[in-house]
């Protein structure tokens, strides 16, 4: 069945990255111009997906104006004879077809999920968390869904981490495939390195069968109170098989101030316009140390 519909979640509070946070989305946060949020939905455009459903909460609401029109600042734009900046304004709100449900208590990515669940239906999906910001030649969605389509089961994006911290994320216990490609045996919500099964981390981008949304049904509230998607996963690997894909690309980890920071500096070098100009502001930096 072709991947016709994302769900990205941005609900969280986002408590690494307070105060900044306090009054604004996360997800809006830019990497050099252009907010969090924006770089997934690019992602998910660019992997064939046209259906995205953006699960906010409260204080949420920048994100719904930043991909509405607004007549106003492209009436000012247009004034101002820059044709270049009107289309990139206007591109913004006819990238895909999006639509918003609030999760009304912040229970956790799980949680997140669930509440989609009269949205998505009876068919398999994508889910994006706008906080792991993916650099790929071929968006890693789009991997993910030619994996999916070889094994129409559940896929999962992995990388390999440092064994030192396998407690900041779920691991995977692998069987291989074939390269790149694991059959999940079992999941370790945040295992400490002596007890991780591998150094096969699980990152913000999955595909999942609708079977899921029964088993986040079933699933009993975790850490924190929350509804953990990882023990969700763990319900339906009982029932049918994961895989797990290790994506080709660079992830930066922007829902904190340091891979935020990381994922700032590589754009802003890798941009056309300022790019030369930032490396030398770097180098200068460097000889003055
Ligand atoms: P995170 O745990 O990284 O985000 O969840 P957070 O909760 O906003 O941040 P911290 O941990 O407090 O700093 C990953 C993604 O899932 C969403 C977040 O918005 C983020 O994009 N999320 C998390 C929800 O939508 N709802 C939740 O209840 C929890």
């Amino acid at each position: 069945m072709k991947i016709r519909k994302a769900v990205v979640t941005a609900a969280g509070w986002g408590t690494r990255f307070l105060p900044a946070t306090k009054a604004q989305p996360k997800e809006m946060l830019p990497l050099v111009d252009k907010p969090m949020i924006q770089y997934v939905i690019e992602e998910a455009v660019a992997s064939g997906i046209k259906h995205i459903i953006i699960v906010t909460a409260i204080g949420k609401r920048a994100i719904e104006d930043h991909f509405d029109r607004s007549f106003e600042l492209e009436h000012i734009v247009e004034k101002k004879g820059d044709g270049e900046l009107l289309r990139k304004l206007q591109n913004i709100s006819e990238l895909a077809d999006i639509c918003y449900i609030r999760q009304k208590e912040q229970l956790g990515l799980g949680h997140a999920i669930l509440v989609t669940k009269e949205l998505i239906g009876d068919e398999p999906f994508a889910v994006f968390l706008p906080d792991d910001i993916i650099q790929a030649r071929v968006p890693a969605m789009k991997q993910m869904i030619e994996v999916y389509n070889r094994y129409q089961n559940s896929v999962i994006a992995v990388e390999p981490v440092a064994k030192k911290d396998t407690k900041a994320y779920g691991i995977i216990k692998p069987k291989q495939v074939e390269d790149r490609v694991y059959q999940v045996m079992s999941l370790v919500e945040k295992p400490e390195p002596k007890d991780a099964p591998s150094n096969l981390a699980i990152v913000g981008r999955y595909l999942l069968t609708p079977e899921i949304f029964g088993m986040l049904e079933k699933t009993a509230p975790g850490k924190g109170g929350e509804i953990q998607l990882t023990d969700g996963l763990r319900l339906l690997l009982e029932k049918q098989p994961i895989y797990a894909y290790q994506f080709e690309g660079i992830r930066y980890d922007t829902g904190m101030p340091l891979g935020f920071l990381k994922a700032s500096v590589e754009f802003a070098l890798n941009r056309p316009d300022i790019g030369a100009k930032f490396r030398d502001y770097l180098r200068q930096l460097k000889l003055n140390d």
